[in-house]
């Protein structure tokens, strides 16, 4: 105990929990589970073309779904494994897609490639103390409040993808991922997931010198948030065995570093006009360069009007890799040829401060920081918010939306109500715009001397 207080930095301000579940939380446990399926759809590798798209079930146990194909059926590995994955990597039409899966009907949009898109970003959400004080738990009502506005904002068909940028609820067991899942809607669930991995989701207690042999490594993670990773296609890997497993915690018993991939985390692809390249910072930058580079070719080639780069350190320690905080690594790929065309129109957003503001703004808005979402920080008042990103109507515009805040009083009611009326699109006048800018296609990549063909 000792030692994990010694290893958590003063300037997060983050204290560990109390070691117990919440009475509230046993008692919501004690009703009977949903019963509906636990889905989740992921865009596909971009280099694999832009209709993939990866489709899951997360169940208890294993099941057989006579109408869906399924590829992987497996039981968790290593951690979370009272869960069982179901997974098949698929191919969509732009427009309205409906799949059958035990019997019920889900229908999936994928945007057509150059189209618009909608989507929300949270990062460090919490609202359990068990592991890691939740500062602001009661405080911002998280549990109840973080659920009902995303089930409100997902009710609007127009709303695409749902993202989350580690430090995902401070779970080590899964059982508070499982808790906030089985509150999320169907409507939810069949848009497009994208989970990134942040320190606590690798040690809970926050970094590698306070892991021990019960932390994840973002291995149930992985197989939670189900994504379609580079992993997926390398050697020993496919669409089918989608992950690398090679590193097994029990086998290597060296719980003070990462165990785990970072090519598990490495994720890239287009979602109508928009660009996204997500990885962990707890991989290292030399390990990932060449899936970088891979990613960074992929956006030459596709051109969308902003890349954004999503991870979640926002600085190095506490597990990150040396220049693998998210600032670094967009400036690391800005100097390959293949990224370096994109300029200003490459982005980012993390968390790991618990804060909400515009990072980087030297000649137009570049980083965003969104890492307030239930826990407290020395560096900023009380905020609780989330990002909304808007890239139709020819403008890539980003919305900071802060529900409640010392300053700011509490919107919750207000906001609620706004979107359950006319979605968030509806509610922008409630909003701080963080980025308006064309969405403009990039101009040709300059092409270099010393790589053209003659
Ligand atoms: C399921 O998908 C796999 C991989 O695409 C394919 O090889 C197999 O034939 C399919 N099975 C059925 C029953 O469609
Ligand atoms: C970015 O900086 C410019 C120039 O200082 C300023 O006018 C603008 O309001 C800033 N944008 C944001 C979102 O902070």
């Amino acid at each position: 105990m000792l030692a994990a207080l010694l290893c958590l930095p003063l300037a997060l301000a983050v204290e560990p929990g109390t070691g117990d579940f919440e009475p509230w939380l046993r008692q919501l446990w004690e009703k009977p589970r949903t019963q509906a399926l636990d889905l989740r759809v992921a865009k596909g590798l971009g280099a694999k073309g832009y209709e993939k798209a990866r489709v899951s079930v997360v169940a208890p146990k294993l099941l057989s779904f006579p109408d869906f194909n399924f590829t992987y059926r497996k039981q968790f590995r290593y951690r979370w494994t009272d869960n069982y994955l179901h997974s098949s990597l698929i191919d969509l039409q732009p427009g309205k897609n409906t799949l059958t899966i035990a019997g019920q009907s889900i229908q999936v949009d994928l945007p057509a490639e150059t189209e618009g898109i909608r989507a929300v970003f949270w990062s460090d959400p919490c609202f359990s103390s068990k592991w890691i004080h939740c500062a602001y738990a009661d405080k911002f009502q998280t549990f109840p409040r973080s659920i009902a506005m995303l089930n409100a904002i997902y009710a609007d068909p127009s709303m695409d993808m749902f993202a989350i940028l580690g430090d995902n609820f401070y779970d080590q067991t899964g059982e508070l991922a499982k808790t906030i899942f089985d509150q999320l809607s169907p409507d939810v669930k069949r848009r497009f997931l994208f989970v990134v991995n942040g320190n606590h989701d690798n040690w809970v207690c926050g970094s590698p010198g306070c892991g021990d042999m019960a932390d994840n490594f973002g291995i149930g993670q992985m197989q939670y948030y189900t994504s379609d990773p580079v992993a997926s296609n390398m050697w020993l890997q496919n669409d089918e065995d989608f992950m690398d497993f090679s590193i097994d915690p029990e086998v290597r018993k060296d719980y003070k570093t990462w165990q785990n991939v970072g090519t598990n985390f490495l994720v890239y692809h287009k979602l109508g006009n928009i660009g996204f390249l997500g990885f962990s910072g707890a991989a290292l930058f030399s390990d990932m360069l060449p899936y970088f580079s891979e990613a960074c070719d992929y956006f030459e080639r596709e051109q969308p009007a902003v890349v954004f780069l999503l991870g979640h350190w926002n600085s190095k320690g506490m597990g990150c890799g040396t220049g693998m905080s998210v600032p670094a690594v967009r400036k690391e790929l800005l100097a390959l040829t293949s990224c370096s065309t994109l300029g200003n129109r490459l982005k980012y957003m993390d968390g790991h401060e618990h804060c909400n503001y515009v990072q980087d703004n030297k000649t137009e808005p570049v980083g965003f920081m969104i890492g307030a979402h239930g826990m407290d920080d020395s560096a900023c008042e009380a905020q609780y918010g989330f990002l909304y990103l808007d890239s139709t109507d020819a403008r890539v515009r980003l919305y900071y939306f802060e529900v409640q805040s010392e300053s700011g009083g509490d919107k919750y009611d207000d906001l609620l109500k706004c979107v359950s009326t006319g979605g968030l699109s509806a509610c922008t006048s409630m909003a701080q715009k963080w980025l308006d800018v064309p969405a403009e296609p990039g101009t040709s990549p300059v092409v270099r001397s010393n790589v053209q063909w003659v």
